[in-house]
């Protein structure tokens, strides 16, 4: 059996996670930075490195004591090495590289992508490539066809905003604070989704990508206008977002036949309407689909450890000297 220590730094939430080789998830300790960031509507990167650094090894140690394990008995050591805040990235790579060292024990630098990209693959083991994944989070929204680990090839990306970015700031347009995501579905369970006419940017154009730029500006019209209520405008844009989601999922479903499933990750597949359309469309195409629990689908410990996992097992390690990286495509 091998044990994989997954640390994970890269935005607003400090975890350290145990996970074996074949996907059980021994411990997970999770910090939230939430409230200290609450204050000022969004991520203050300087806040969250800081954040980071105080509660990063009391949580590695947490972990291990879940686990009834001493580091001596972890096989390596996969830590976020992006993309993402470069201050978070670098507290998490560089107590990676210490643990690392101190244990004598191999680095696995993931990247965050990746680690939502194969979390899939942990939550549901019988899970085979190639599958189609949309990635769905703060700072991503992507169509990924996933072929293998480190085999990924990347078929539509947004032209502007991602898709939790849209529900962020919608939050904010609608004064429902922050984080946004869950306060727009929560809004839009209580709204009319046909109240308010919004646009669907690119939806069925010839063009694979997203934008979501369009939508934003036209729920801010909206609100200015002062006509409709908050909930009626939150679930008109919601439901303009599935219809994005939707639509240009599909058109890639089509063009690829040979996928063995549509799963979905990042922060924004936490959302039941969302979840629900997807499940929709894939039956539609003859396709199970494929969503990791909640908790695994917001940026966790447990991907970092198994994205780790599966590296590790193809025998690909890193030096101690890779460097951290503010962005990293897939
Ligand atoms: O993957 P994640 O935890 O962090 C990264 O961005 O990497 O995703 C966070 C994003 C935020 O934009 C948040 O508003 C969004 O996911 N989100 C949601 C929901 N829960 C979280 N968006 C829509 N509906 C939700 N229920
Ligand atoms: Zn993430």
């Amino acid at each position: 059996m091998t044990i994989i220590l997954g640390l994970e730094s890269s935005c607003d939430e400090t975890a350290a996670a145990l996970v074996t080789h074949d996907g059980r998830i021994l411990a997970h300790r999770l910090a939230t930075q939430e409230a200290e960031h609450r204050p000022y509507g969004g991520v203050v990167p300087e806040l969250a490195a800081r954040a980071h650094v105080e509660v990063l090894t009391p949580l590695v140690e947490g972990a291990l004591a879940d686990a009834g394990l001493k580091l001596a008995d972890v096989d390596a050591i996969a830590a976020t090495a992006g993309p993402g805040l470069i201050g978070g990235v670098m507290v998490g790579l560089v107590t990676g590289k210490a643990l690392a060292h101190a244990a004598g024990k191999p680095l696995i630098a993931v990247n965050h992508l990746e680690g939502h990209a194969l979390s899939p693959r942990l939550a549901d083991r019988t899970l085979q490539f190639p599958y189609m994944l949309l990635l769905v989070s703060g700072g991503h929204c992507q169509l990924l066809l996933v072929r293998g680990v480190g085999d990924y090839a990347r078929l539509a990306t947004t032209i502007d905003d991602a898709a939790g970015e849209a529900f962020d700031k919608t939050a904010k347009l609608l004064g429902l604070g922050y984080p946004g995501g869950p306060a727009v579905e929560a809004a839009a369970t209580r709204g009319n989704p046909h109240g308010v006419p919004l646009p669907r940017p690119l939806v069925g154009t010839a063009e694979p990508h997203f934008s979501f730029a369009g939508l934003k500006s036209a729920v801010m019209r909206a609100a200015q206008a002062g006509t409709h209520s908050v909930d009626d405008i939150a679930a008109s844009f919601q439901q303009a977002a599935i219809d994005c989601l939707m639509d240009r999922t599909a058109r890639q479903l089509r063009a690829h036949r040979d996928v063995t499933a549509l799963v979905v990750a990042g922060g924004v597949a936490a959302n039941q309407a969302i979840r629900g359309a997807l499940a929709g469309l894939a039956a539609a195409y003859d396709l199970p689909f494929v969503a990791p629990p909640l908790w695994l689908c917001t940026d966790n410990g447990a991907m970092i450890a198994w994205a780790g996992a599966e590296r590790f097992a193809l025998g690909l390690t890193d030096g101690l000297d890779f460097a951290a990286r503010p962005r990293w495509p897939l």
